[in-house]
């Protein structure tokens, strides 16, 4: 193997601390992490060590420059064999290679990521929660580390994966605010990566919106503020009399894994899928002609998110409640039951995790 991995197993399980029945999101880590180091251009010194603090200088270029990418990514038990499986991670290696190179970050290999994912997966395996849509989630990132306060790219950076038991990220349909005054993403810009900063500039705008009693924000494009981008950490899918319409993806919005799943699954179940612009004056043009069946959000996080309602220059406009919809609650379905082997795996998009660590972990 080209990147040996050593492996320094916890002393104390936190597992027994984990309270599956009431899991909050991002809270509660698995026993262990994932650590790779790139220094004189190679990546090196490839572990797993127990899930905990990393010393670190206060000057690391990541915490003032944010050279710091992100991946979220799920296993799942297979309703089938019982054995941890992943949904296509290959995609998420792809996605944060993309983000690395926007920010002059050094790609990783996918030999390195995937095999940390794989080892992690099996040795945390009992953190897997089983009950409906609850998952491990794992979070790939990588951030610069040189300590130097100068602005220019790192020479040294950090990549780890870690992972915790989650349960559903959104358990209630939200409502939600077009955005009037903020633009996440512009043309030319980061929002196709998942950028830490691109997180940091929502959430003063998300905070105003809470304020206002709204869940999320529903973001326009930053060149025209007409055409809609994403919403919080997902992707929008609006269906307007039965056909389903998403924004493409472009530099200003981020390439959702679960948002390309749907569009296969959809299309697959016959249904038409549109992927073009789409703009607000469309949406409440619909609305106001009866024709605008549901809204919703996707993500890893998220799965698929119902909007209950949407507001725009002050005005509310309230959708059909979930008990009517066809497309969304159809389409959560069909995701989660894909995530855990309980249907068919049609476009070869699930992965069994290695038992490597097995004999370790005993
Ligand atoms: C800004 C943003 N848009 C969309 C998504 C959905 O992407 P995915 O389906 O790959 O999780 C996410 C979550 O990762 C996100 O953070």
């Amino acid at each position: 193997m080209k990147y040996p991995i050593s492996v320094e197993l916890t002393k104390q399980s936190r597992l027994a601390e984990v309270d599956f029945d009431n899991l909050i999101f991002g809270r509660v880590m698995s026993d262990h992490m994932f650590v790779a180091d790139y220094i004189d251009g190679e990546w090196t010194d490839c572990r797993i060590l127990p899930y905990g603090p990393m010393p670190m200088s206060p000057a690391i270029m990541g915490l003032h420059y944010g050279q710091a990418i992100f991946e979220g990514m799920k296993a799942n038990k297979s309703t089938k064999t019982g054995e941890p499986i992943l949904f296509r991670p290959e995609l998420h290696v792809e996605r944060l290679n993309r983000s690395a190179k926007r920010l002059a970050m050094p790609e990783i290999p996918a030999e390195i990521f995937l095999e940390g994912v794989h080892r992690l997966v099996d040795l945390d395996r009992d953190f897997i929660p089983q009950s409906e849509g609850s998952a491990l989630y794992l979070r790939p990132h990588m951030f610069a580390t040189d300590a130097y306060l100068g602005v220019r790219a790192s020479d040294t950076y950090r990549f780890v994966i870690m992972s915790c038991p989650v349960g559903p990220y959104y358990p209630k349909p939200v409502k939600i605010k077009v955005a009037e005054k903020y633009v996440r993403a512009f043309p030319g810009g980061v929002g196709f990566a998942k950028a830490a900063g691109n997180y940091a500039a929502t959430l003063a705008p998300a905070l105003e919106a809470k304020e206002q009693g709204f869940d999320q924000i529903l973001w326009l494009d930053g060149k025209e503020f007409k055409y809609l981008q994403e919403c919080g950490t997902m992707n929008i899918f609006v269906v307007i009399d039965g056909k389903v319409i998403t924004p493409p993806t472009t530099d200003a919005i981020l390439a959702g894994i679960t948002r390309d799943s749907l569009i296969h699954l959809l299309k697959d179940k016959g249904f038409e899928v549109e992927e073009r612009n789409i703009s607000i004056q469309e949406v409440i043009e619909a609305h106001q002609a009866g024709k605008l069946d549901e809204m919703f959000g996707s993500g890893t996080a998220a799965v698929i998110s119902h909007i209950s309602d949407f507001s725009y220059k002050g005005k509310n406009f309230e959708l059909s409640p979930i008990q009517g919809r066809k497309v969304g609650p159809m389409a959560k379905k069909l995701i989660q039951d894909y995530k855990v082997d309980a249907v068919e795996d049609t476009f070869n998009w699930l992965l069994p995790v290695r038992t490597t660590n097995k004999e370790l972990s005993k």
